[in-house]
């Protein structure tokens, strides 16, 4: 399981160039860690915490976009947001108390990314498209 590789994909693109960008920057950062896990070069866990701070500046930008665009479902947004963080610090936590990451700890991860994509994110890239069409 460990060689699958993280990536965003063709689904999952939201169409706004800042926030597509964002997103395959952090999972890249996420696959590096993957990629390394059993590099005992590589602080593993250092980088899944910069990738985490990654993760919550991703989450600030793409509330303060949505703010701009007078997104209606903001609010439902940032709740989706603050409870995936809850989910990725308590994970980095008991990482940190290890000092040690697993493969199952970076797939749970990745899997929250990808959630707040497609069912937070891509309510937004519609609404972004609608507005356009307007
Ligand atoms: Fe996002
Ligand atoms: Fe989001």
């Amino acid at each position: 399981m460990k060689n699958l590789q993280f990536f965003v994909p063709r689904s999952g693109k939201i169409n706004v160039d800042k926030i597509d960008h964002d997103h395959d920057t952090i999972v890249a950062a996420l696959d590096d860690v993957r990629q390394n896990i059993d590099n005992p070069d590589y602080r593993t866990v250092k980088k899944a915490r910069e990738v985490g701070n990654l993760l919550l500046a991703h989450f600030k930008d793409e509330e303060r976009l949505m703010s701009d665009y007078n997104y209606p479902y903001l609010h439902q947004h940032m709740v989706h947001h603050d409870q995936s963080l809850g989910t990725v610090y308590r994970i980095l936590g008991e990482c940190e108390l290890r000092n040690q990451i697993n493969i199952e700890e970076l797939r749970d991860l990745f899997r929250i990314l990808i959630d707040d994509i497609f069912s937070a994110d891509m309510a937004f890239s519609n609404y972004v498209l609608d507005r356009k069409r307007r």
